[in-house]
């Protein structure tokens, strides 16, 4: 801290208090630096607050956005970045109050402030836009983003859907918290991340405040919109916040009471839990096909198994609040929910760990699965295969094997705690489980993460 003081002292002295001095600094980069979407987040600032105020109709499919950013410039800029798809329309951009140049060009909106900002300097940002958002396909074929269903909005933003509905710094290395306010037509619920602080109708339109206190990656952001059964309650200890489709509510009897037995067991296991609320959204989205782990709040697009349930809940410790540095190191959020998906089945005596782990390897050497090594998979077309699950989960096991149950958990423990609300990649992981357990695990991480093949037990 006091180190941090004297160097900000120097350098505001040596800096020239000139009129020229505002015309200084550089263009903030483009992308983050993340090989497999170049183009996500952008370099010069770090955010720490978004506030969203969004305004949507589900029949007409048009959004009219307010964005407000609080940042902080991590060098001199001239000008920089934000994440947005161009098929939405930006009005007017300010900062620090006052009106900003912009242009809009493929995914990245370019913001040139009147007065450059100094390194260091908090900045305020507001963009306005509108629209009709629309979702993008992934490299791997998926539907990302602004989801239309027959009545509102599957939003579900990985790896790259949070630029088709608001801008930002798209990159899960810049975690911020969030304020959403939402209105939509009163015949449908607007369900977003963290706490319900209030719902207001007037004249055939509810707005909705949701707020989200810790960090989070944007693209565990989600704000659903749908005809949804809202329940709020307090269960078991936490705060349980569910919205479900009415199509669905038969086969979701008992949806809120199914979470805090999981969430107890995982907490027993890695920690507190990390968040103020948690629950789900049941949306009836059979051609999106696949869950999301949306932070305290995860989207299912059917009513969850217990194994998928225990899945995305694993995630709030394994992937939200322990985050990835690079999506290549994806592994750490699949291959730890699946491990903990095993863990949860045998705890419930649904199958045991051994069986999850024996089904797991059972394809032949041959087999194309072992060609795809989880640490490196080699394209954000691979990030969500079979592999980086289920392989992912495997090599935890071995490791539970190779440095008993005692060093493992405290490694798990020491994952959640050491790193929460942050950022941490495979490297980090294998010094963590060579520090706490004593032993050299080279040999093991490098067979089961990074080289393609069957490793051998
Ligand atoms: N993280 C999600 C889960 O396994 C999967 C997301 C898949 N996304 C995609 N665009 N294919 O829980
Ligand atoms: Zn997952």
């Amino acid at each position: 801290m006091r180190r941090l003081l004297a160097l900000t002292a120097a350098a505001f002295i040596s800096l020239p208090l000139t009129p020229a001095a505002a015309q200084d600094g550089t263009p903030g980069a483009p992308g983050a630096g993340d090989p497999y979407f170049p183009g996500q987040g952008n370099g010069g600032y770090d955010t720490g607050h978004y506030d969203l105020a969004l305004d949507y109709e589900p029949t007409s499919g048009r959004l009219t956005g307010v964005t407000r950013i609080s940042a902080r410039a991590t060098q001199a800029l001239s000008s920089f970045n934000l994440d947005l798809v161009s098929t939405l329309s930006v009005r007017s951009v300010t900062v620090n109050g006052r009106a900003a140049a912009f242009a809009q060009s493929g995914s990245e909106l370019v913001v040139t402030p009147a007065r450059s900002l100094p390194s260091g300097r908090d900045f305020s940002v507001v963009v306005r836009y509108d629209g009709r958002p629309v979702h993008v396909v992934d490299p791997d074929g998926s539907v990302d983003g602004w989801i239309k269903t027959s009545d509102g909005v599957y939003n579900a933003n990985e790896p790259q859907g949070a630029m088709t509905w608001y801008p930002g710094n798209h990159h899960m290395t810049d975690k911020a918290t969030y304020r959403f306010t939402v209105t939509v037509p009163s015949t449908r619920v607007a369900v977003a991340n963290g706490d319900l602080l209030a719902k207001v109708s007037k004249g055939g339109r509810t707005t909705y405040v949701w707020d989200s206190r810790e960090p989070m990656a944007s693209y565990l952001a989600t704000v659903s919109i749908g005809k949804f059964e809202l329940a709020d309650s307090q269960l078991g200890g936490y705060r349980v916040i569910t919205a479900v489709d009415p199509k669905l509510a038969g086969d979701a009897t008992g949806f809120p009471e199914r979470h805090a037995p999981v969430l107890d067991y995982f907490s027993s296991i890695f920690g507190p839990y990390p968040y103020s609320s948690t629950g789900g959204i049941v949306d009836h989205a059979p051609e999106v096909g696949y869950a999301l782990e949306t932070q305290t709040r995860p989207i299912y697009p059917r009513v969850p198994s217990e194994s998928l349930l225990a899945h995305e809940l694993a995630h709030q410790w394994f992937g939200n609040s322990v985050t990835p540095t690079l999506w290549r190191d994806i592994w750490l959020n699949e291959g730890f929910a699946t491990y903990s998906q095993w863990l949860w089945l045998d705890k419930i005596g649904t199958r045991t760990l051994q069986d999850s782990f024996d089904a797991a390897y059972a394809p032949a050497a041959e087999d194309e699965f072992w060609q795809t090594p989880p640490a490196d998979p080699g394209g954000p077309e691979n990030l969500f295969h079979d592999p980086v699950y289920d392989r992912g989960a495997m090599t935890l096991h071995v490791l539970r094997r190779e440095v008993g149950d005692a060093a493992f958990f405290a490694i798990l423990r020491a994952w959640a705690s050491d790193y929460k609300y942050g950022n941490a990649d495979t490297a980090a992981l294998i010094a963590l489980s060579e520090r706490v357990s004593g032993k050299q695990l080279d040999a093991l991480f490098e067979a089961w993460l990074f080289k393609p093949g069957k490793p051998t037990l």
